[in-house]
């Protein structure tokens, strides 16, 4: 771990999806640096064992179970965070799912609450998140993207899911050129992962004939110290974008 990373103890870090995978593993990574955190994801007791966990440690939490479908969630999310700690200082917007879903026969119901989670709410969030960071010097949004979001995953079924992670790609795109035009110090990552082992295949993928990985995947603590990479880097240096794969993942 770098010297930058001190920088981000005692700061505050919203973690969307962090009841399971990716975002848990990140929670503990930043906790290991004495960041505060704002956990948040539906299932209410999986954050409260967490919380419970982490403040066994002597960690700062707040769980906010929240259904991120929803604006009104969303909205009171934040207003909580707000009330209770002033904002936050890092977003790390995760929570994510992967309907899979033939073109020839897509389910609309499905794709729309995907969409709703994997790009709206990561925006809804974006947009309260730059409200919070107004005037900080040390801010960070990383999202948590896919390699499908770089290119169409071989395998049929994927189509929707890696449209989504395509639509975080521009946006992500998009805010960096305003960002940019403040002169905003606030740093913006997309991580991308390839196969990782979560519940991800099991249940916030739906829809495919999972037979188990063919290859050994990444692990959730592999992406969160990615996370941990970006948010060390000196304050005159983005790390932007970091693709990373299984040694033995081919596509
Ligand atoms: N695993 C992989 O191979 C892989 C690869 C590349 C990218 N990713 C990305 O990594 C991120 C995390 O996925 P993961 O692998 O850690 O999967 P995971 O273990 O299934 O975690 C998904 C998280 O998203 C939350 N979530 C889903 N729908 C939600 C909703 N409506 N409201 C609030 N929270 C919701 C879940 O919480 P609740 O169910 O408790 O609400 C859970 O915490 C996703 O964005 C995914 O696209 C995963």
């Amino acid at each position: 771990m770098t010297e930058g990373i001190e920088r981000w103890k005692g700061k505050t870090a919203l973690v969307t999806g962090a009841s399971s995978g990716i975002g848990l593993a990140i929670v503990r990574a930043l906790a290991r640096i004495g960041v505060r955190l704002v956990l948040t994801a539906r299932r209410a007791e999986r954050l409260e064992a967490l919380k419970s966990e982490l403040e066994a440690h002597g960690v700062e939490v707040l769980a906010v179970s929240a259904d991120l479908r929803r604006t009104d969630a969303i909205d009171s999310l934040f207003r909580t965070v707000r009330n209770q700690w002033g904002g936050i200082d890092v977003l790390i917007n995760n929570a994510g799912l992967g309907w899979r879903e033939l073109l020839e026969t897509v389910d609309f119901t499905h794709l729309q609450s995907m969409m709703d989670v994997n790009i709206r709410a990561a925006t809804i969030c974006i947009r309260e998140a730059l409200k919070d960071m107004q005037g900080k010097q040390d801010a960070a949004i990383i999202n948590i993207s896919s390699l499908a979001g770089h290119r169409v995953p071989p395998g049929i079924g994927g189509t929707f899911y890696s449209a989504s992670k395509h639509a975080l790609k521009a946006i992500a795109d998009g805010l960096r050129q305003e960002l940019v035009a403040e002169n905003s110090p606030i740093k913006l990552g997309t991580i991308s992962p390839g196969m990782v082992e979560t519940e991800f295949q099991t249940v916030a993928a739906p829809g495919g004939n999972y037979a188990g990985y063919e290859y050994p995947p990444l692990r959730a603590e592999d992406v969160a110290d990615a996370v941990l990479y970006m948010l060390s880097a000196p304050r005159n240096v983005q790390i932007a974008d970091i693709l990373m794969r299984p040694l033995s993942q081919p596509h």
